[in-house]
């Protein structure tokens, strides 16, 4: 097992490994000493798999618990899920010290977040992330919220959990486009700040996405990669300045994932615009060719894409709208070297003209 310290406005650890699950209960009691009652929040392809485990588990370990289990998908992450998790708290008597379990993906881990940011003025939250996407970016770091018609995430907290528990053993249950959309947050670590990620992934791009069902490596990948967001949270957890950087790929690849109206999954969408951003910073110069196709081949090798037909006019319209504009510019990440990252701020002229560069 891995264990990775967070020392943020919360200090707390994330625990990667095999079988965790079972002793969650232990875990959850270990960092909510005084609680009495959970509330376990999961959706309905992941509740069926491991709800019950990590429910059995509290038990043993003195909880009472209540579980609120929404349909799975993007569709769910509204204010009425919120409410209906306040719901179930409220009628149970939850008090200041008791606590929110999200177990599943981004989805949940943000929702279950959000709900416990806001409950009683916010109780704690442990975060169980099931997917590969969510161990190594969602669950840590402390993003919560909901989307709204207009936009993802556009209302949340910040809101650091008390503890993550990541099961690798889930990892292998997870359908392959659902490994395989986590991949791209993966791959954006190496691409931003870890060339020892690169040469591991590219070490063993031949098997693609093979690579679920060895255990040592997995646990090793997702390790790599949650100790690079702790470093991030640690050095900017309210998302100033460098905790940036992690939105590479997210700037194009939002919209490309609202434009299909959330039907496309978010790391395919990430995948595409690490393609498309890649492309424009060779186009402008501040990229080697060399360089860029060892990057688009680490993408393609595990099985994503990188190119999208959105047009440059509809990714900076979209991009406008995004929440992670300031005023009216926006902050674009680029890569000039496999393991080195950029904030750049452009307008929507610049940003423009830097895009339709790479499509030329
Ligand atoms: N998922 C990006 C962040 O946590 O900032």
């Amino acid at each position: 097992m891995i264990r990775t310290q967070v020392r943020a406005s919360k200090t707390y650890e994330v625990l990667t490994g095999s079988g965790l699950l079972a002793s969650s209960g232990k875990i959850m009691r270990e960092v909510s000493p005084d609680s009495q009652k959970i509330l376990i929040v999961s959706e309905t392809n992941v509740a069926p798999l491991y709800l019950q485990t990590v429910r059995a588990s509290a038990e043993e370990n003195g909880f009472e618990v209540h579980e609120y289990v929404y349909d799975a998908g993007e569709k769910s992450k509204n204010i009425n899920s919120i409410a209906g998790m306040w719901g179930v708290m409220a009628q149970a008597g939850f008090t200041r010290t008791d606590l929110v379990v999200a177990l599943g993906g981004g989805v949940t881990g943000d929702m279950a977040g959000f709900a416990a940011s806001t409950f009683l003025r916010g109780i704690n939250v442990v975060q169980i992330p099931t997917s590969l996407l969510a161990m190594v970016d969602a669950s840590v770091g402390g993003k919560t919220g909901i989307d709204l018609p207009e936009g993802k995430n556009q209302v949340g907290a910040f809101w650091q959990p008390s503890a993550v528990i990541e099961d690798t053993d889930c990892l292998k249950t997870l359908p392959d486009e659902v490994f395989t959309e986590g991949m791209a947050e993966v791959i954006k670590y190496a691409f931003i700040m870890d060339t020892k990620l690169y040469e591991l992934l590219d070490g063993n791009a031949s098997r693609g996405i093979g690579i679920r069902d060895d255990e040592e490596l997995m646990e090793r990948i997702v390790g790599m990669c949650v100790a690079d967001k702790a470093d991030v949270i640690m050095n900017d957890e309210f998302d100033n300045g460098r905790r940036q950087t992690l939105n590479y790929g997210h700037t194009v690849g939002h919209v490309i994932e609202k434009n299909s109206n959330f039907t496309k999954p978010h790391g395919i969408c990430v995948a595409k615009g690490m393609g498309i951003i890649i492309e424009s910073c060779v186009a402008e110069g501040s990229l080697d060719v060399t360089e860029a196709s060892r990057m688009l081949g680490l993408i393609c090798a595990y099985g994503l894409p990188v190119e999208d037909d959105i047009t440059p006019e509809k990714a900076v319209e979209g991009a406008m709208n995004d929440k992670k504009k300031r005023g009216s510019t926006l902050s674009v990440i680029l890569v000039n070297r496999i393991g080195r990252s950029e904030i750049r701020k452009m307008d929507p002229d610049r940003f423009l003209k830097f895009l339709k560069a790479g499509k030329d």
